[in-house]
């Protein structure tokens, strides 16, 4: 039987602004709850509003565990002005870029789950590069250019910890079905040739591996 979210979190992920399908956000939450039981934080990478954070801040609260969730909150290439993704009331007309952060903290405020997350504000690899602690969890959802999924990938699957697990989103074999680029693809086989990763669940674009040695 999968662990699904209460009607109301479901409810408040569903409401939320964002690129998580409801799917994928299950076949996620079952994730996160299955590594919350390893005692470690839960990290993601690519905040955006907070739709895919509800659903790790709930899977946090159930385990005793907190999530960690890191944005620029500058938004990605395709959701900047002009682009396919854009979205205009997420720009700060103060200073004319993107800032998600306000409706991100609306929105984990409105689904009560403030308590268990800890947002970190700035670029995925300089959060990185003093990063000490070992994680149970990494959800990797930030930039889709080869140079950002690499860099998060490098910077953040070797703090995965053994037996803990490494969800790849917008991972598209065929170059016809990819909207944003296969370089989260390219992460995903980059993880499985380490031998350091192995894989636990497809579902749509979403891809579970699990940690099960050294080398990365
Ligand atoms: C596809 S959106 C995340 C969607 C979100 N997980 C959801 O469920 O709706 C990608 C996010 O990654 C962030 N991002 C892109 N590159 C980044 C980087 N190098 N460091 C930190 N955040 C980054 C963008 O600002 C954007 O908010």
């Amino acid at each position: 039987m999968p662990t699904a979210p209460e009607p109301e979190i479901l409810a408040a992920f569903e409401a939320a602004k964002g690129f998580m399908p409801v799917r994928e956000g299950l076949a996620l939450y079952e994730a996160a709850v299955g590594a919350g039981r390893l005692g470690l934080p839960l990290l993601e990478v690519g905040t955006y509003c907070g739709r895919s954070t509800i659903l790790l801040a709930d899977a946090a609260r159930r385990s005793g565990v907190t999530a960690i969730t890191v944005d620029h909150h500058r938004g990605s290439e395709e959701q900047q002005p002009g682009w396919d993704y854009h979205d205009p009331s997420t720009v700060d007309p103060e200073v004319g870029l993107m800032d998600t952060l306000p409706t991100f903290r609306r929105t984990l405020r409105k689904a009560g789950l403030e308590d268990h997350v800890v947002a970190v504000v700035g670029r995925s690899p300089q959060v990185a590069a003093f990063w000490r602690s070992p994680l149970g969890f990494v959800f990797v959802d930030g930039g889709h250019t080869d140079e950002h999924a690499g860099a998060d990938y490098e910077g953040w699957a070797p703090h995965v910890a053994e037996g803990g697990l490494l969800v790849i989103h917008d991972v598209f074999p065929e170059p016809e079905d990819e909207f944003t680029g296969q370089a989260p693809y390219r992460v995903y086989l980059r993880a499985l040739d380490s031998g350091a990763f192995e894989e636990v669940s497809a579902t749509d674009s979403l891809r579970v591996l699990r940690r099960t040695g050294a080398g990365i």
